[in-house]
């Protein structure tokens, strides 16, 4: 097989499985290359979903949204057939600006755009209630920026990333720099063991914390809450403002 695709990593799989016991070590390192395949396969599938759906909008010249990430990044490379459909973009960070530029894309601050058609963009954890938890790529604050101008926001989130409660990936909250050690004893108050995601700074110069552990079985209040914390930007949690359709 070529292995250019999942399939041809599980034929590969069987393959050796009917080998030798020596060769069948290699299975392991087979095993992780497929499960990185699969999931480049699914970001991709869902990526390419996007480009359909921004394709069959009304409208012949969009303002478009764009977000951070691998799989924002897939759909991003998809858009180039689109080029003709794209008035100007806002991405949420300088990662996303960057690579629009270099294909070609006009990028425009939010504040000089009259609207914003479509909001494209991954997410770490998605529920049934199309609420998300977003930033692991520390982009969280410029993503509910542009979600909450976006007249439709589009979620890409491969199957993967589902959950019945949100939480099991860490929540990620933007802090003022001089906040940092106050908003996490505030956090570990709420029940959660904040950790510093030490050597990052978001493209607002802001730091991040990543809480594990707590129990989010109410979003919509939780993020409220975190919101509420002195020296707190944004957390990642999209519960007041959840996704109006996720392609997984
Ligand atoms: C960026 O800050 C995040 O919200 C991303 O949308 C999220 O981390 C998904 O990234 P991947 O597409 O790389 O999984």
């Amino acid at each position: 097989p070529s292995a250019g695709c999942p399939e041809d990593w599980r034929a590969i799989h069987a393959f050796c499985w009917y080998l030798d016991g020596e060769r069948r070590n290699l299975l392991p390192t087979i095993d992780r290359k497929w499960a990185l395949m699969d999931q480049n396969f699914l970001k991709q599938q869902v990526a390419d979903a996007a480009i359909e759906r921004v394709a069959a909008h009304p409208d012949d010249l969009l303002v478009l949204g764009i977000g951070t990430g691998s799989t924002a990044e897939c759909f991003i490379r998809g858009l180039e057939r689109l080029k003709h459909r794209i008035d100007t973009t806002v991405s949420s960070s300088e990662r996303s600006s960057d690579l629009l530029s270099e294909m070609g894309f006009s990028v425009s601050d939010l504040n000089t755009v009259p609207r914003v058609d479509i909001y494209v963009d991954g997410a770490d954890e998605t529920n049934d209630a199309l609420q998300l938890i977003k930033g692991g790529g520390a982009a969280l604050t410029r993503e509910k920026i542009i979600a909450a101008v976006a007249e439709r926001f589009i979620c890409i989130a491969d199957e993967s990333k589902r959950v019945a409660t949100l939480g099991a990936f860490p929540l990620p909250v933007e802090v003022v720099p001089m906040s940092r050690s106050h908003v996490a004893r505030q956090l570990v108050k709420l029940g959660g063991q904040p950790v510093w995601r030490e050597g990052v700074t978001t493209d607002n110069g802001n730091l991040i914390l990543d809480v594990y552990g707590l129990n989010i079985d109410a979003p919509l209040e939780i993020e409220r809450y975190i919101n509420d914390m002195t020296g707190v930007v944004c957390n990642g949690l999209f519960a007041m403002r959840p996704a109006d359709e996720l392609l997984s």
